[in-house]
């Protein structure tokens, strides 16, 4: 009910997501007319700052008029207190009840959503202070969670079950905010709103699918965070496996949350165990030139370490639809470029008519981003006299398609979707268990053996055996063509 007031209470407001994430999606929603008229917006974390001084600091990442900012700055508060200690949330909730006093309910009710910006290892402690002293009585009170959800299998049934204690499943909000990006969203209507994919969806048609993440940046700054995780737990266990589901799954019974994520379980409990020499694992390093540090040389990063900053593993998924089609999934920092699409590969036509020309495959490409795209590769004979083929594509570049285009931000989708009550974009408990009992036996083989990641530099396509293992699980990597939306980001 968007009468309700609402107090977005952000845990952690003085860290880096909340700052570059959170606050900048409250504040879109805020320009679009999508908070609820009387909101709140109270941040809690342990440094002392001035509120002018945090105001400051989240300002700086806000885009719009500074008229329009301090308006939206004008409903934030700030308070420090400590995560492990009952009398600092007691003392915040008198402080957010108080200014929920100054507002006027016309539903007699007031709603909290807590979006908890904080790292893994304070999730249960905060958790206990919101339900110990934080919890609305009289209205909702959500709880938003990010990811990392434990490091393998053991410890995310223990962060699930300890969470699952204080709040119930329809009140958690688990964000993979790969489900927020428009063209994943896309993916569910393109499969099952067109007439034409569905047929050739399936080993029938379809050779191999690669799901790729780029990235040209290293670990920048997060050096110390992600040594402990490393790039498998950090986008292959929860961004890319969430992509892959919606491309293999079967269709849902329906639109609603529930049987969508049934599917996606479904399809998750299909997958083989990974094998480890269908694994390839790679670490940047500096240039030659030392313009761009390698992954060691990072400050919060052990010399030794051989935490993954790349990986490519090869998926089967063991169900009548895929049986023989492999997923190939690719992620990996400081590389050339910046993308992340769905590149599903058909086969060789079944005829003998252009069997001497050496044709390259037809591909259908989503392209979640940069540069939102669907565009299907495929060969017409060159124009004119002349009688060879020639590779071309069928292209929907939303910027060209769809004009005045403003896609809103992962984040932005997300938190609206939870002040909703609306769970189809986040992740369900068993959801989370099935992803992390396909990972979990991989990560351990992987840190038992110390596996060595290969070397790349920074900047480069990746390990050479990424490559490899593409072609081996029969990818055909087409040579002279140029998708000419790549240089129209
Ligand atoms: C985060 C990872 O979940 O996703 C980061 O922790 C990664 O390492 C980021 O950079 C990528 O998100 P996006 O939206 O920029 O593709």
């Amino acid at each position: 009910d968007y009468r309700t007031p609402l107090t977005v209470v952000i845990l952690g407001a003085s860290g880096d997501l909340a700052k570059k994430k959170t606050y900048p999606a409250l504040f879109s929603l805020y320009l679009r007319s999508l908070l609820p008229e009387n909101t709140i917006i109270y941040g809690y974390a342990r440094s002392h700052i001035e509120l002018d001084d945090f105001k400051k600091r989240i300002g700086s990442y806000l885009k719009g008029s500074e008229e329009k900012k301090k308006a939206f700055l004008d409903l934030c508060h700030y308070h420090s207190g400590l995560y492990d200690d009952k009398s600092a949330y007691d003392e915040f909730d008198k402080l957010i009840r108080k200014e929920e006093a100054k507002i006027q309910s016309p539903t007699s009710k007031y709603n909290r959503l807590f979006y908890m910006a904080i790292p893994p290892s304070i999730f249960i402690e905060v958790s206990k202070g919101i339900h110990g002293s934080l919890i609305e009585n009289n209205g909702w009170s959500r709880v938003i969670v990010e990811k990392p959800f434990g490091r393998d299998l053991e410890s995310s049934r223990v962060l699930v079950s300890e969470l699952g204690r204080l709040f119930k499943e329809k009140d958690l909000f688990r964000i993979d905010h790969y489900l927020g990006k428009e063209m994943v969203q896309n993916l569910m209507v393109l499969r099952f709103s067109n007439a034409v994919f569905e047929p050739l969806w399936s080993k029938s048609h379809i050779s191999n699918i690669t799901i790729t993440f780029k990235e040209d940046i290293g670990t920048e700054g997060r050096g110390g965070y992600f040594d402990q995780f490393g790039i498998i737990r950090d986008v292959m266990q929860n961004h890319l496996l969430q992509v892959l589901s919606l491309v293999a799954m079967e269709p849902p019974l329906s639109l609603n949350a529930d049987d969508i994520t049934n599917e996606k379980v479904r399809l998750l409990r299909c997958i083989q165990p990974i094998k480890l020499d269908e694994v390839v694992l790679g670490q940047y390093i500096g240039t030659q030139d030392g313009k761009q540090e390698g992954y060691l040389d990072d400050k919060g990063v052990p010399n030794d370490s051989k935490t993954p900053t790349y990986a490519a593993a090869v998926f089967h998924v063991n169900n009548p639809r895929w049986r023989g089609t492999p997923f190939i999934l690719k992620c990996g920092k400081a590389l050339d470029e910046r993308k992340t699409e769905i590149r599903i590969q058909f086969k060789r036509p079944d005829n003998f008519l252009f069997q001497d020309e050496d044709i390259s495959r037809n591909e259908l490409v989503m392209r979640i981003q940069p540069g939102e795209a669907v565009y299907l590769k495929l060969l017409t004979k060159k124009p004119g006299l002349d009688n060879s083929i020639e590779q071309t594509e069928l292209d929907l570049s939303y910027r060209n398609r769809f004009e005045n285009l403003d896609l809103p931000d992962a984040y932005e989708r997300l938190i609206l979707d939870s002040i909703k009550g609306d769970h189809n974009l986040f992740v369900r408990d068993d959801e989370l268990d099935v992803a992390w009992q396909i990972f979990t036996p991989l990560l351990k083989q992987i840190e038992s053996l110390g596996c060595i990641p290969e070397k790349y530099v920074f900047g480069s396509r990746g390990p050479k055996s990424a490559d490899e293992l593409s072609k081996k699980f029969g990818y055909v990597r087409s040579t002279g063509y140029n998708w000419p939306g790549s240089s129209k980001k």
